[in-house]
């Protein structure tokens, strides 16, 4: 028996103003990507903005659904959107935020299992980590290098990508 221990860095910022120039402007970019947010169910806002590597940023908002599991977080309306258009150019940043109607979002937005999952693939796809920019409405700001470091263990089968 081997006993394995898997332990992750990220930054915290006590306020988007400390971030570096290029995460912040990226969060400001998921901050607007609020506004085209359809979330009549949860009232929840989402925005997501991706940071491709030739620098081109294209954003995305949580959708949702009537059928509440046909609806589609703004992380994977966001990365989908970028690796449809730009298929072979690697993801290199994600910034998520996100206001409520109903409270104040001061914490992070972690992306939810399915978007990990998703976004893990485009890490493997391109050998090359993404940098996650995880913001709220107010509050801190969580900077990890890797979506790798949030899902250990992702789902992987050699034998499906042939
Ligand atoms: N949502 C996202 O867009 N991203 C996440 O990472 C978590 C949740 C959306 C889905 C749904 O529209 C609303 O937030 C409430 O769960």
């Amino acid at each position: 028996m081997k006993q394995i221990t898997h332990s992750f860095e990220y930054q915290i910022y006590d306020s988007f103003l400390e971030l570096p120039a290029t995460d912040r402007e990226l969060l400001e970019k998921a901050k607007e990507a609020i506004a085209g947010s359809y979330a009549p169910y949860s009232h929840y806002h989402v925005g997501a903005a991706v940071k491709l590597a030739n620098g081109h940023v294209v954003i995305g908002s949580n959708q949702e659904n009537m059928s509440f599991p046909a609806g589609l977080c703004a992380e994977r309306v966001a990365v989908f959107a970028a690796t449809s258009n730009f298929p072979d150019i690697p993801v290199a940043a994600i910034a998520i935020s996100a206001v409520s109607d109903d409270f104040e979002v001061s914490e992070p937005v972690p992306p939810c299992g399915m978007c990990r999952q998703a976004i893990v693939e485009y890490e493997m796809k391109f050998n090359n980590k993404i940098r996650l920019i995880l913001g709220g409405q107010t509050g801190k700001v969580y900077v990890f290098q890797g979506m790798g470091t949030l899902l250990p263990l992702a789902f992987h089968e050699k034998g499906l990508a042939k």
